[in-house]
């Protein structure tokens, strides 16, 4: 946590959130619930996990949300090389010797490290070209606070050029409308576009977000806020306990104590704007009174 805290303070403003996320989304204690082993298929059951849970099969795609992963061919180049011993400093090894700049290298940097801590050293061999809506830092900040704040107009006519949620920044038609103290599932579900056939966590005709239960009790819907937190209303008790219940929040790296943390269930979570999000490839149910159960940690 101190790790990535120290990153965060050193990271562009676009991309510290999206940073957080991405150790929530990928914590260290995932890969050790999931490793194979003999009893891999009861520690899948009992944790009930779902979807793309290993880090290996993402090693190149699963930080596409974030600005920096334009440079993710050079990190991935300068960490085969770095020569350091102790962790903060093969970050700043990594990071100056990719040419990316700072604020965007460290980040990534710490990423590759995470990356290479979990899945091991092959995907820095591997070759990758990001494909990347050609934009600049600050243009990324006017689009995301431009969309947060629709015409008169667009509120007039409704909320189609409005609010809306955001689900994939590098893909133009990945967002949908979403009406003011609407819950963004409930929002979500008026999209009818097949994308049962691209997750099959997801039901056909309920949206983009995985969901199962609507009522809190499952942990599908989470997501990751990595713009507009600040338009969804602040975390209720209620979220807060599922959310320790489920495991994301105990998982290290997501502030459980703040307002608006920057992991939510999308069903509980109400918007007041726009916001943009990400969908985790995952769902599980391994908070820390399931481990104890379990595993007696
Ligand atoms: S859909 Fe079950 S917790 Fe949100």
């Amino acid at each position: 946590m101190a790790a990535v805290d120290a990153v965060a303070r050193e990271t562009h403003e676009i991309d510290r959130d999206a940073l957080r996320v991405w150790f929530a989304i990928w914590p260290e204690l995932v890969r050790e619930l999931t490793a194979p082993g003999e009893d891999q298929q009861r520690r899948l059951q009992f944790f009930q996990m779902n979807g793309g849970y290993r880090l290996e099969a993402k090693t190149d795609s699963s930080h596409r949300f974030l600005y920096g992963h334009r440079y993710w061919p050079a990190i991935k180049r300068a960490m085969g090389g770095v020569k350091a011993a102790e962790r903060w400093e093969r970050l700043q090894e990594c990071a100056s010797a990719s040419g990316a700049p700072r604020n965007f290298g460290l980040a990534m940097a710490a990423i590759a490290q995470m990356t290479l801590e979990q899945c091991g050293p092959d995907f820095l061999k591997t070759a990758y070209e990001p494909k990347l809506v050609a934009e600049s830092p600050e243009e990324m900040s006017r689009r995301r606070a431009r969309s947060g704040k629709p015409s008169l107009l667009a509120r007039l006519t409704g909320a189609a050029g409005g609010d809306r949620v955001v689900f994939d920044e590098q893909k133009p038609e990945a967002w949908f409308p979403i009406l003011a103290t609407q819950e963004i599932t409930t929002a979500a579900e008026a999209d009818k576009r097949p994308y049962h056939e691209q997750d099959e966590r997801c039901y056909e005709g309920m949206g983009p977000i995985p969901v199962d239960c609507r009522s809190g009790s499952c942990g599908t819907c989470w997501v990751g806020v990595i713009g507009g937190n600040a338009n969804l209303d602040p975390v209720e008790e209620f979220e807060r306990k599922r959310m320790e219940y489920f495991g994301y929040w105990d998982s290290g790296f997501v502030d459980g104590q703040g307002e608006r943390p920057l992991v939510r269930l999308a069903c509980q979570a109400r918007a007041n704007g726009s916001v943009t999000i990400v969908i985790p490839p995952w769902n599980g149910v391994f908070g820390r009174s399931r481990r104890e159960r379990e595993l007696g940690d």
